[in-house]
């Protein structure tokens, strides 16, 4: 069996899209939810599915404690989904190419740090970009900067507010994060 952690900082609609496409065991593979944020919706969400969810405060990623409790459930890879922290050197030493985030934009525009949610939507409008989208990518010790696995596009209109632009590109992410990550775990298992 793989087991795949999912880090969410805030509302986890795509952790909880993740928890849901792959229960109907087309993978053999179960999932725990972390969060660095104790009043995060994620871990509302985490209880409704039946996921094992934990919380841990900055530090514990640091520190080398949230790697404990990740070895301790013999986790195989890490998936981050709206997670807001940089991932600490000791856990990206400890998987290296198992760590994938996905990314609200088009990389290499417009990612760093900083750039998360509506803040990367109002840049790439303030921008007077035509397109957005979305980027899956292997992480590294830079923010958005490791290798892209998978990107795919939208248009951006006039109109288009921060908010507009995020419900388009949530709806990328919903349609392709989780096919992706299949691929992805199908050829870790195999
Ligand atoms: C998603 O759009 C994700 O791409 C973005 O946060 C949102 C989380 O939504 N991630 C980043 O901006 C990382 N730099 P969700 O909590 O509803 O899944």
């Amino acid at each position: 069996m793989l087991k795949i952690a999912l880090f969410a900082s805030g509302n986890g609609s795509n952790a909880e899209r993740i928890v849901r496409y792959f229960s109907d065991n087309k993978l053999d593979i179960s999932f725990i939810i972390v969060s660095n944020r104790s009043n995060a919706f994620v871990l509302e969400r985490a209880k409704s599915l039946g996921v094992p969810s934990y919380f841990f405060g900055k530090e514990s990623f640091e520190n080398g404690e949230v790697l404990k409790m990740l070895k301790e459930n013999g986790i195989d890879g890490i998936v981050l989904a709206g997670f807001l922290l940089k991932v600490p050197d000791n856990i990206l030493k400890a998987y290296p190419w198992r760590i994938v985030n996905i990314h609200p934009a088009l990389l290499p525009k417009f990612g760093g740090k900083g750039m998360y949610g509506s803040r990367v939507h109002e840049a790439v409008i303030a921008a007077g970009e035509k397109k957005s989208g979305i980027t899956i990518h292997y992480v590294n010790e830079n923010y958005d900067e490791g290798q892209i696995i998978f990107q795919a596009d939208c248009p951006v209109s006039p109109d288009d507010t921060a908010d507009t632009l995020a419900a388009k590109v949530h709806e990328l992410e919903y349609l392709h994060y989780p096919s992706v990550l299949e691929s992805l775990f199908g050829g870790a298992t195999n």
